[in-house]
């Protein structure tokens, strides 16, 4: 189902679909930025509950959202500095983040007007967001072509699988920012969800945020999740990479690497009784717990948004790598095709 959502600044129509699953759980995306606005999934009770931050209103995304549900593109995550090398040519990026770029600049994927088409697949209504960014479009080479399908299973799986193209070397690392709290979006902090996360090793990172290169074993540190804990057992401790990411702001080096769909993530919050499984095909996580919601962002139904009041389990490449040679590489040339499948599955225990 499609409705009006408003109109962006200079003018174009903007649509709100909804999809309702077999089970009578519902998603709602809007095609500008891709936004998932709503996921109503049951606790353990049965009770529909809305697991993702956001606003009621098109105006309110437009003006100011610390990229609530969105695609981020081109690339997800920093760029040091904002200036890459491709090919011995120096590219430069807008700077939106102290000194780096962040999430593909000032006017990312994120606030760009998707065509969007519903469709109906085998595992359920699906929603596919194309979107064709223009070549040196933020200062990123080549025109690049994008396709995004969004899926809700009558599983309770919101399925997401990303393609690309270009039509000169580029760099891209698509990804997906929707914050969750599985309490219910703006009931309370999510320091009591529990997560396990399938990495042995994180990539510690300077005061900007920036990958100093180095893939550190999480053993021993407030960064192993490879058996479940609580998110807010460890973010206070004394710990430099805790102190500049002001909590987690990290990307995890998933184990399975060999690009399969695999088990990376796990969240359960017990008062509600859900669980959100995470599966994808990339390398890296990203897993941000809200550390700079400050109350500011009046989400859906008047409620503030404090500080880790959601978060962003992002499935990417690693921060950073078209400067860092020895990351999985994010450059993407004529002829190749970027893909990425990622899965977030929704249970009650
Ligand atoms: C980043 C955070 C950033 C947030 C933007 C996350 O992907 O890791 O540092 O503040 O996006 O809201």
């Amino acid at each position: 189902m499609k409705e009006p959502y408003g109109k962006t600044a200079d003018g174009r129509e903007v649509f709100l679909y909804t999809l309702k699953n077999s089970k009578g759980c519902v998603m709602k995306v809007t095609n500008y930025g891709g936004i998932v606005t709503h996921l109503l999934v049951p606790d353990k009770s049965g009770r529909m509950g809305d697991v993702v931050l956001g606003y009621d209103k098109l105006a309110d995304y437009i003006k100011a959202t610390p990229y609530f549900g969105c695609i981020v593109g081109r690339y997800g995550n920093r760029i040091a500095k904002g200036k890459f090398k491709l090919n011995g040519r120096e590219y430069t990026l807008a700077v939106n983040n102290g000194e780096n770029a962040l999430h593909g600049g000032l006017k990312g994927f994120d606030k760009a007007v998707w065509n969007a088409t519903e469709k109906k697949t085998g595992r359920g209504l699906a929603l596919e967001l194309t979107y064709v960014s223009k070549d040196m479009e933020e200062g990123y080479p080549g025109t690049l072509s994008c396709k995004v399908t969004y899926t809700w299973s009558d599983d309770n799986e919101f399925i997401i699988e990303y393609e690309a193209t270009t039509d000169k070397d580029t760099v891209v690392n698509l990804t997906q920012h929707s914050y969750f709290n599985l309490a219910g979006a703006g009931e309370r902090d999510i320091l009591d969800h529990e997560v396990m996360i399938v990495a042995d090793r994180f990539t510690p990172v300077d005061k900007g945020l920036i990958p100093t290169g180095e893939l550190r074993p999480v053993r021993g540190t407030p960064f192993d999740f490879t058996s479940p804990a609580r998110i807010g057992a460890r973010i206070n401790q004394d710990d430099e990479q805790l102190k500049f990411g002001g909590g987690y702001d990290h990307n995890w080096v998933l184990n399975s690497s060999d690009g399969k769909l695999s088990l990376s993530a796990r969240v359960t919050e017990e008062s509600s009784g859900r669980v959100m499984e995470l599966l994808t095909t990339e390398p890296g996580l990203q897993f941000y717990v809200g550390n700079f919601l400050d109350g500011s962002n009046i989400g859906k139904g008047g409620k503030a948004y404090k500080h880790r009041y959601g978060f962003c389990m992002e499935t990417q490449h690693f921060p950073d790598s078209p400067n860092q040679s020895a990351f999985p590489s994010t450059v993407l040339k004529p002829g190749q095709v970027y893909r990425q499948t990622t899965v977030y599955r929704f249970m009650t225990k």
